[in-house]
């Protein structure tokens, strides 16, 4: 079972300058709740508790005053600073003694996932002993992306940002690794863009005939938040769901509640903590 998780929230999100000269992207809001809520809560539906966050030199303590350590939500959050954005595969470098000798799961701080079937997927992933586990999704411009190309239900191919069209598959920013993907990082050469690419180190696990998908149905929606407009969509998104069900997507103490991991007085406690706010009124429900 894998039990260990880290949230890549590092980079400069230039793509969203001037929004993020001074705050890093991942704190910006997603309708109501902070971005980086929504690939926590992703963590903690596949029931991982133990989290190591990479974020950018002088952002822990923003991190911090929002998250702590996690025992607020009952899980651990620990915090590691990325001294430049290396690349995505920097992550099992910079997290090397998060992980030890466990395996891990991965996922970018910009990513949004919602829908029913995910938790199933998410569950069987985590049993994955061997190898790597990729979560593959249709989109418009697979250009934007990491990208594969599947055959007879075998990954043939993956191509970061391809120039030409092999397939709209994108890899989305969701990962299982086994315990090797430490050492493998650490054999990558950066790209043409100067960096370690994540989709490099699935080329080494495909090419050994050990990389695993799982597809996101029609049912279920993945986006990430790099652009304005991504930001603007979601927010749209989140708000229509929320206002029409009357129920909060990547709610993080409704998670802890729901898997017992924390109790009603904790609840009030963040309650206090948030303050007079709509996400308080939320909780006070629960
Ligand atoms: C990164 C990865 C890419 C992946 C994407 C998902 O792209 O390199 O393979 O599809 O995240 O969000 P970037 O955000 O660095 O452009």
């Amino acid at each position: 079972m894998i039990k260990k998780g880290i949230i890549l929230a590092g980079g400069f999100g230039t793509r969203l300058s001037p929004l993020t000269k001074a705050v890093n992207k991942q704190l910006l809001p997603i309708y109501d709740k902070p971005m980086i809520f929504y690939p926590l809560s992703i963590m903690m539906l596949a029931n991982i508790k133990k989290i190591l966050m990479i974020v950018n030199p002088g952002q822990i303590e923003n991190f911090r005053t929002l998250l702590g350590n996690g025992s607020k939500y009952g899980i651990n959050i620990s915090y590691k600073i990325q001294k430049k954005p290396k690349g995505l595969a920097d992550a099992f470098i910079v997290g090397k003694n998060f992980i030890k000798r466990d395996n891990v799961a991965l996922i970018l701080g910009d990513n949004f996932f919602y829908g029913q079937s995910l938790t199933i997927k998410l569950e069987k992933s985590l049993k994955h002993k061997n190898g790597a586990r990729i979560f593959l999704k249709e989109v418009r411009k697979p250009e934007n992306y990491g990208v594969a190309k599947i055959k007879n239900n075998i990954i043939q191919k993956i191509v970061e940002k391809p120039k030409r069209y092999i397939s709209n598959l994108a890899i989305t920013g969701l990962y299982f690794f086994d315990n090797n993907v430490c050492k493998y990082a650490n054999k990558l050469k950066p790209s043409k863009r100067g960096e370690i690419e994540i989709t490099d180190l699935l080329n080494i696990y495909r090419k050994k005939n050990q990389l695993s998908h799982e597809r996101i149905g029609r049912g279920a929606i993945w986006s990430d938040a790099g652009k304005m407009e991504d930001l603007i969509n979601l927010s749209n998104y989140v708000e229509s769901i929320e206002k029409v069900q009357g129920i909060k997507i990547a709610c993080l103490e409704e998670i802890a509640l729901f898997k017992n991991w924390i109790d009603k007085k904790k609840i009030k406690n963040n309650i206090k903590f948030y303050g007079n706010c709509e996400y308080s009124n939320y909780l006070k429900k629960l």
